[in-house]
């Protein structure tokens, strides 16, 4: 009696296994998969497109959430992820999707002016590999507070805005400090992630303090490096979700 129950045990335990074990293999080989998939071909596999929906919500609700926001739109020095205006890498339709989910990629896996790790190998105070660029302080450069003031009018008149032209004259000599970053048309840079500043979305704010505090104080926003603390297919599933997001798939 007491044999046969034991028996049963391990039956049932080794039932258990077998099952669990399944599931494991079939979520390695879903993860597997979706490292090696397109975007093309992660849509077209119901499957393999409810996985990466899986992976990616999570870790949107556990990592992401509380700085871009739960529906990645993002706050004030944030940016919105789903929208088709990008800071870094993503530079326009001339792109293949999988060119852009690279680029995606490559912010997720080394995040933006991240500083956690080893001082020895820092390079500028950031981590190797992170994207890096800064937004001058011009107050602290020694710009005249008519001269701040004077850039916030350029600022409006590249964006469309109501701006006084005589201000944008009596600065147009220091305007070409500004297109290393933000490109010669203002239209923004994606190697040194300066904000096109054309659009009329602001990631600090439109009004006239706010785009002054910018200019007089610089920024250093931060985005922190995942690598460390995501699998690779729960990093390609964020980077697909978001451009998808993004182009409104
Ligand atoms: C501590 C706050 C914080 C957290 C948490 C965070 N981010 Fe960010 N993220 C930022 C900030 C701030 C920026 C803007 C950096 C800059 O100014 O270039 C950014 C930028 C980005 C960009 C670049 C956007 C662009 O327009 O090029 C991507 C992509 C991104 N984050 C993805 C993620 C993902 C995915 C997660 C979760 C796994 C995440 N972030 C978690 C703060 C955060
Ligand atoms: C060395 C690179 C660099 C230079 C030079 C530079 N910027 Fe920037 N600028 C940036 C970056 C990067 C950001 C975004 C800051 C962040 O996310 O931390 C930014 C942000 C801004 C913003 C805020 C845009 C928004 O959407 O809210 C304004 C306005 C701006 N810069 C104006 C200027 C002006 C005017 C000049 C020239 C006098 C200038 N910048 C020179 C890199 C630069």
């Amino acid at each position: 009696m007491q044999l046969d129950l034991s028996a049963a045990r391990f039956f049932l335990f080794s039932l258990m296994l077998t099952l669990c074990s399944q599931v494991t293999f079939a979520q390695r080989d879903l993860d597997e998969a979706l490292l090696l998939a397109s975007p093309d071909m992660i849509a077209a596999d119901s499957a393999l497109k409810s996985h990466m929906e899986m992976l990616a919500t999570e870790a949107v609700s556990n990592h992401c959430a509380a700085c871009h926001g739960a529906n990645l739109a993002g706050q004030s020095g944030v940016p919105n992820l789903v929208d088709y205006d990008w800071l870094w890498g993503v530079s326009g339709f001339e792109m293949t999707q999988s060119e852009a989910v690279f680029e995606i990629m490559q912010t997720i896996l080394y995040g933006v002016r991240n500083s956690e790790c080893a001082d020895e190998i820092k390079r500028y105070g950031a981590c190797p590999d992170t994207r890096f660029s800064q937004m001058p302080g011009y107050g602290e450069l020694g710009f005249s507070e008519q001269q701040l003031n004077d850039l916030v009018d350029y600022v409006y008149g590249i964006s469309g805005d109501e701006h006084e032209s005589a201000a944008v004259e009596r600065v147009a000599g220091l305007t070409v400090l500004c297109a290393e970053c933000h490109g010669d048309d203002g239209a923004g840079y994606k190697a040194f992630g300066g904000p096109d500043l054309s659009d009329d979305v602001w990631l600090f704010g439109s009004a006239r303090e706010a785009v002054y505090d910018v200019i007089a104080n610089g920024r250093t926003e931060s985005c922190p490096a995942w690598s460390q603390t995501l699998n690779a297919a729960t990093i390609k599933a964020l980077s697909v979700y978001i451009y998808n997001q993004s182009m409104g798939y």
